[in-house]
């Protein structure tokens, strides 16, 4: 029987991880592999939301190469993540979860904006909370965006989906001899410049005391693993 150790959890999803095989857009399978994993853990009584990446779709510090202003493309950026909500939203919903997509800028057509309070109560009533828009401002990444969210939800831990199984001291997929970290501190993704998350977004989660677990999100299972303190993927902490 599995028992979850956490009562409110953000899910970190990157834009690449939705892209699959495929490397771009969104791949049915994989959008399924995540949805049935999400229902699982919600069915613990966990409560969940989740902060959505768009880099499947557009990278904000790609516009510059293609003579987009910054701002500008992150923007786009922003805008991006909002598609990946929608189709997040629309997978759970298939598989019977509820929930709600917030979004940090206001597009009331489409989804409500974002209202903390109203974040906290659909989370009480076991809905699912979709963070789209990251937190509205250019500049600032979807991994600071969940740092944010989950200190104004309150919640104890940043699951941080990623298509590889941890943090490593080099990239894993050019380098097959890379180590994978099993702990670390705040101090050492800082001082070590670890490409795990910017700087912005560990000094959040090191000032709120918020722990990030970096682990696998292809690998079915994995989600509820980390719900439930197995050791798996990288843990991120104070010490
Ligand atoms: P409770 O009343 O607390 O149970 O929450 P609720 O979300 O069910 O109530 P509400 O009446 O606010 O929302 C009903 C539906 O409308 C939900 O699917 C919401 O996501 C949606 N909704 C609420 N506000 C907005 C909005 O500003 N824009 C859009 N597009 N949908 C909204």
């Amino acid at each position: 029987m599995n028992k979850a150790i956490y009562k409110r959890i953000v899910l970190k999803i990157s834009g690449e991880a939705l892209a699959g095989e495929q490397g771009f857009g969104i791949e049915e399978q994989t959008l399924q592999l995540i949805a049935g994993q999400i229902r699982d853990v919600v069915a613990l009584g966990v409560e969940v939301s989740i902060v959505v990446g768009g880099g499947n779709i557009w990278r904000g510090i790609s516009g510059n190469a293609r003579g987009i202003e910054r701002t500008t493309a992150d923007y786009m950026g922003m805008l991006a993540t909002v598609m990946n909500a929608l189709a997040l939203q629309s997978a759970l919903e298939g598989n019977d979860v509820p929930t709600r997509v917030q979004t940090a800028i206001e597009m009331r057509e489409i989804a409500e904006p974002f209202i903390r309070r109203k974040a906290m109560r659909h989370l009480e009533k076991g809905r699912v909370v979709i963070f789209g828009a990251g937190t509205g401002n250019p500049y600032f990444s979807t991994d600071t965006t969940a740092a944010l969210r989950a200190a104004e939800m309150g919640a104890e831990v940043i699951l941080m989906a990623k298509k590889v199984d941890g943090v490593y001291d080099a990239d894993p997929v050019s380098h097959p001899d890379a180590k994978m970290y099993t702990s670390l501190s705040f101090i050492d993704v800082l001082n070590n410049g670890l490409r795990v998350m910017d700087a912005t977004a560990a000094s959040l989660c090191m000032e709120n005391n918020i722990k990030i677990q970096v682990f696998n999100l292809t690998e079915n299972g994995n989600i509820m693993k980390a719900v439930c303190g197995e050791p798996i993927g990288t843990v991120i902490g104070r010490e």
